[in-house]
């Protein structure tokens, strides 16, 4: 494994537009359960997977219904903003901090980039500790809206107050579209990186697992998205690096360089630390 930290560190430090995908596996190490893994969420209760798939469509039959049971209702994740930040993230942060990350994109909707220090993020299945409309994609802290009185007075669903759209929480439910603004941000980032590491997904849920695959298509003629004069201009060819407890199917196709099997916690802060050094930051 130490061989492949110090390689993964080597092509971060060469590269020139590197990006970061994450998933579920970013946040075990912080408390949070993941979904497929041995102890997941989904693994444990393939019900609560099934009521899962059902919730868009609800919504969207009955968004007055829909909150009442959110606001009423347990969460499966209990409350996401009481977590921290774990050394992957902390480590996924620095990265960004040396200037080596552009942009991190995650599955995640718990906050924990975010805290860990990530400026320029994109939560591909939104965050649920904000709330978003669904018409003109304005988003606001939870804690902006009184949830509660709102019930208390039979004023659910919420409106938005720039365009009277109702308002659900960001986090994108199985069926719902991924909000155009990210998943277009999303998209160019895939193309304009010459590196992708990808920490902690089991790269099975679509779209998101359509992005490393765009990365490894992508032909030369998108060099115009590196400005020639930084010198460093990409192949064409952009590497990608799994770090997972397992394989996934993006090892298994071929479509990541490599993979770094073990804890993230673990691996990335080694990474960091090895770029650091041959970086002399
Ligand atoms: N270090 C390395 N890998 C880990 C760690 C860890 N500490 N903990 C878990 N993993 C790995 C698991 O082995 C698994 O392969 O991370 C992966 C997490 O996969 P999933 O649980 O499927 O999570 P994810 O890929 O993010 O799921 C995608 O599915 O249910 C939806 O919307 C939900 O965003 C989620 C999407």
């Amino acid at each position: 494994m130490e061989e492949l930290i110090k390689r993964a560190a080597q092509d971060l430090a060469n590269s020139s537009y590197a990006i970061a995908l994450t998933g579920a596996g970013m946040s075990t190490e912080s408390g949070i359960p993941d979904f497929r893994g041995p102890s997941g969420i989904w693994t444990k209760n393939p019900d609560a997977e099934r009521r899962a798939y059902r919730s868009y469509e609800f919504f969207m039959e009955n968004p007055k219904g829909w909150w009442v049971e959110r606001v009423t209702g347990p969460n499966i994740f209990g409350d996401l903003a009481g977590y921290s930040p774990n050394a992957g993230h902390i480590a996924i942060g620095d990265l960004e901090k040396y200037g080596i990350l552009k942009t991190v994109i995650t599955q995640n909707i718990d906050g924990l980039h975010e805290k860990g220090g990530t400026k320029n993020l994109l939560e591909y299945h939104g965050c649920a500790l904000k709330l978003r409309c669904v018409s003109c994609l304005s988003r606001m802290r939870r804690e902006e809206i009184d949830l509660e009185l709102l019930l208390k007075e039979d004023r659910l669903p919420p409106v938005c107050s720039v365009c009277g759209g109702v308002i659900k929480t960001d986090t994108v439910g199985f069926g719902e579209p991924i909000p155009e603004d990210v998943a277009e941000k999303s998209l160019e980032e895939a193309w304009k990186c010459d590196l992708m590491l990808i920490c902690g997904t089991s790269a099975v849920v679509y779209p998101f697992a359509n992005l490393p695959r765009i990365a490894r298509q992508k032909k030369a003629n998108y060099e115009i998205y590196i400005d020639p004069s930084e010198g460093k201009r990409p192949t064409g060819k952009t590497t990608v690096i799994e770090i997972n407890a397992e394989p996934t199917p993006l090892t298994q196709e071929g479509i990541s360089d490599y993979l770094i099997q073990g804890r993230i916690g673990e691996i990335l802060p080694k990474i960091a630390a090895e770029v650091m050094r041959i970086r002399q930051i």
